[in-house]
């Protein structure tokens, strides 16, 4: 049978149908196009998640002399590392986090999320409409994963961009002239964590960079972990945001009980109902099975994370969405060693959006079809236009 092919217009814009075709036929799939087996149901995806066999094994993008920068960036971050290093860095960061700049951050947080939907409320009284992704999705997870880690200056204009630039490596097919892209937006990028750190170095302050000089992280793992923390901890929200607040103007009676329904159960439905992550891989580390398939030492594996959000063993009405759903076990921050260091912050910002946007804008509607973003991976919209 012919499986899904994430270039395919059509599929990106609806996915979940052909999931659920694939999930109703086998845990897990050999795909051609991915060139990975990939599990979709939700057992198998904790399984692959969780298996002390499996373990995320970076290998150098090739010819690994083209992408210095790009190949450092990832050989010393905390995702990409398994074992000890990985323990000892994920302790480094998970110290640094718990010694509370989620709190720290949360006033700042609510109060820039007023701020941007008070312009963008502004945009659409001037304009009769406004775009979501710009004025508040691509713009609070940016300014906060900055102020998280002490960025100033016209660093944290670039930010967007290199990061935009530098996860467009993981799609499937990608081409040269972005493969290039990817690694001048990382030596830019190296160049400019390592001048922050070495400024933190002699001026600490109450950032989670200094936090992590003073820890005693070398200087290639800070640039590795500051970077994966750019890249994961805005990317992510960023989409999550976007994909959400569509979601919510497609079901608008889900809308309009968001407006006085608890906000907790609801940021965790947007994030099963379309996640912004699709699809995460692991390599085997010794020959091992996943949900009946083989997977040889050596070989990779994918799990569908899309898939898994959709599971009708695992969820009611798993096609509805349901933002005062109460069992929701869904895997969009992951499981096992590797899941989301973010969690906190992420579902602070988003729950942050969406108060500012229910207690500011809650006329809110769709103005117009929004755009997508052709890519698999990162499941996102470039533009939400919208009005009141
Ligand atoms: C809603 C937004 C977010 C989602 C959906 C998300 C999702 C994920 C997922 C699925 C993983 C595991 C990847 C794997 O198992 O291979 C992960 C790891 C990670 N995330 Fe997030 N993330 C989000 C926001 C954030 C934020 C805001 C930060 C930081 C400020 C962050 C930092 C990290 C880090 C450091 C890891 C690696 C943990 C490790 O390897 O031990 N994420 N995230």
């Amino acid at each position: 049978m012919s499986l899904f092919d994430p270039a395919d217009g059509a599929f990106l814009a609806d996915p979940y149908p052909a999931f659920a075709l694939l999930r109703a036929l086998a845990p897990v799939h050999d795909h051609p196009l991915l060139g990975t087996p990939v599990a979709v149901s939700h057992a198998a995806c904790s399984a692959l998640l969780r298996g002390r066999d499996l373990g995320r094994i970076w290998a150098d993008a090739e010819p690994a002399a083209e992408f210095g920068a790009f190949n450092l960036l990832h050989r010393n971050s905390l995702l990409e590392r398994e074992g000890e290093p990985h323990h000892r860095l994920r302790g480094l960061v998970a110290g640094a986090f718990n010694r509370g700049h989620t709190a720290r951050l949360e006033p700042w947080v609510r109060g820039l999320a007023g701020r941007l939907v008070d312009d963008l409320a502004a945009g659409v009284a001037a304009d009769g409409r406004a775009d979501l992704i710009a004025g508040l999705a691509a713009t609070l997870p940016v300014e906060v994963i900055a102020e998280l880690l002490g960025v100033a200056g016209p660093e944290r204009e670039a930010l967007r961009g290199w990061s935009n630039t530098i996860v467009a490596m993981y799609e499937p097919g990608v081409d040269d002239g972005r493969r290039a892209a990817a690694e001048r937006a990382s030596a830019e990028f190296v160049d400019a964590l390592r001048g922050l750190a070495e400024h933190r170095r002699r001026h600490p302050g109450e950032d989670l960079v200094s936090d992590l000089v003073a820890a005693g992280v070398d200087s290639d793992e800070l640039v590795g972990t500051a970077a994966l923390l750019l890249m994961a901890g805005h990317e992510a929200t960023v989409n999550v945001i976007g994909n959400g607040v569509l979601a919510l103007l497609r079901h608008p009676v889900q809308w309009s009980v968001l407006a006085t329904a608890p906000l907790a159960p609801a940021v965790e439905e947007l994030i099963r109902y379309d996640p912004p992550l699709q699809l995460f891989e692991r390599t085997a580390v010794v020959d091992t099975v996943v949900a009946g398939h083989p997977v040889p030492a050596g070989t990779r594996i994918a799990a569908l994370l899309g898939a898994a959000a959709r599971d009708p063993q695992v969820f009611e009405r798993p096609d509805e969405l349901d933002v005062t759903r109460i069992h929701n076990p869904h895997l969009g921050f992951g499981l096992g060693v590797h899941y989301c260091l973010g969690a906190p912050l992420a579902r602070l910002e988003v729950a942050a959006a969406l108060d500012a946007l229910r207690t500011r804008m809650r006329g809110l509607t769709l103005a117009a079809e929004p755009q997508r973003r052709p890519s698999f991976v990162m499941r996102g919209l470039r533009t939400l236009p919208v009005t009141t």
